[in-house]
């Protein structure tokens, strides 16, 4: 940076390590729309306030929109020596419009410029990832629209333990991107103030009317503390936090379908538009995508914490720390991004196989509580009837049978309150009708949480 661009105060050079270290165009470029649209905000309001003739704030106005045009056309000259997105466009205006383009910045800073900039663009890119999320909760209920008598073992300890439906397995899934959605919205709305005019740290003595540029941004109010609204980054760290809880999440789906299409589980197989071969092993049929989305996860963490570390102990107001914030929140936009449509495209393509799922609910003995729970439905203490069915297992495991195939004998010398009826409660179709609660897996309370969600979506769709 030459002591021009700084003005009187520098009669040196910035040293070339030090240029090469603190230019940050590089990543901030991709805040050209905001910074443009920022930019026209305020000049049009400092014409209003007559702190800009109209014919200088036109000029103004329309050396942005070729700025934007060039920028959009890609031939706009990127400069990493004019340091950052703002001096680059501001450079770029001067060049174009001339004296006027020095007047632009008048009343403001960069440190209240980069701080509007990375909100409106934080903003958006909420929008974008809510947008991920539905597309990804469509494919969801679409497929459980489609599976809905596909029974399948769920798991605790990854051990079969209870029947359920596939249905009901996805909707789990759908709960935890509903909740990751509801944060992404909570953030972007908490963030939707303006630090516009906050200038460097103190406001301006230009008669400016922060009100106004807030509104013309989108922003619900400009922002109560001009300290505050050029050093908060908090706007950050909710929004990251979010994506680094729905990453988490997306990685234990990511493990689910890796889990249920190997061999040892069976239970669906990828589609090959979402599968890759081994250099190596003909047979091979590997679940790469979710794998990455399983991995990628460590990006999404690493961004929060790279932000929180950032903050941390950061006295007020603007410092330079605070340039670093970019990285980790594109970042982590862009793989949760990735990683959602990804995982649409992958479950939406995968192929699930109910006789695979269904001869896993043969093994492992998931209707132990069904006994139990027969038992303990006809006055016996739950906690004798759970040792009883305990025993019943044991048997049938020693003897290599089902529950189902031991004789009513063995029912009956392990409790004399048992008879026939029993075998009615050991049909696994029967175990999971029976679980007929509010969030059960029967099949009427999944049909109505499908239709629960698809009508949340359809209304998303039509606000
Ligand atoms: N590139 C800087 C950033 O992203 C812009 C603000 C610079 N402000 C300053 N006082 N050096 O933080």
């Amino acid at each position: 940076m030459s002591d021009k661009a700084w003005g009187g105060r520098f009669e040196e050079e910035l040293d070339a390590i030090a240029a090469r270290f603190s230019a940050s165009v590089d990543v901030d470029g991709r805040l050209w729309p905001q910074d443009i649209d920022g930019s026209i905000a305020h000049v049009r309001m400092l014409a209003n306030r007559d702190v800009l003739s109209k014919a200088d704030a036109e000029l103004i106005e329309s050396g942005l929109q070729e700025i934007r045009a060039s920028i959009e056309a890609g031939d706009f000259d990127w400069d990493a020596s004019k340091e950052d997105v703002h001096m680059n466009i501001e450079a770029a205006l001067t060049e174009a419009v001339g004296e006027a383009g020095g007047r632009l910045h008048t009343g403001r800073s960069r440190n209240d410029q980069v701080a509007t900039d990375m909100r409106l663009w934080t903003r958006q890119a909420c929008e974008t990832t809510v947008d991920d999320i539905d597309v990804l909760l469509e494919v969801l209920a679409d497929k459980a629209d489609a599976h809905l008598d596909f029974l399948m073992p769920g798991y605790t300890h990854l051990q079969r333990a209870q029947p359920v439906r596939l249905a009901h397995h996805l909707l789990a899934w759908a709960e935890m991107l509903e909740r990751d959605r509801g944060r992404v919205v909570d953030a972007a709305r908490r963030m939707n103030e303006s630090p516009l005019g906050a200038a460097a740290l103190a406001g301006t003595t230009f008669p400016i009317d922060r009100e106004s540029t807030a509104a013309s941004l989108g922003f619900d109010r400009p922002m109560r503390n001009s300290l505050d609204a050029v050093s908060s980054r908090d706007f950050l760290l909710e929004a990251v936090s979010a994506l680094a809880i729905c990453s988490v999440h997306l990685s234990r789906i990511a493990e689910e379908l890796v889990l249920w299409s190997s061999q040892e589980f069976a239970f669906m197989q990828m589609s090959d538009a979402f599968t890759t071969g081994s250099s190596i092993m003909p047979q091979k049929k590997n679940p790469d995508m979710p794998e990455l989305v399983r991995g990628k996860t460590g990006r999404v963490v690493g961004s929060l914490v790279n932000l929180l570390v950032m903050l941390k102990g950061l006295p007020l107001t603007y410092n330079r720390d605070l340039q670093e914030d970019k990285a980790p929140v594109f970042e982590a936009f862009d793989t949760v991004h990735d990683c959602l449509a990804v995982l649409a495209g992958a479950i939406a393509s995968a192929r699930f196989d109910q006789k695979q799922m269904a001869a896993a609910l043969q093994a492992g003995f998931l209707d132990a509580t069904e006994v139990a729970d027969w038992l303990a439905l006809r006055g016996v203490p739950f906690r004798e009837a759970h040792h009883v069915a305990g025993k019943l297992v044991q048997q049938a495991a020693k003897e290599g049978k089902t529950l189902a195939q031991l004789p009513i004998e063995s029912y009956q010398s392990a409790h004399d309150a048992f008879d026939d009826s029993i075998f009615d409660a050991l049909d696994m179709e029967t175990a999971v009708e029976r679980r007929d609660v509010f969030g059960g897996p029967a099949r009427g309370r999944v049909a109505d949480a499908i239709a629960e969600l698809r009508g949340r979506l359809q209304a998303r769709r039509e606000a």
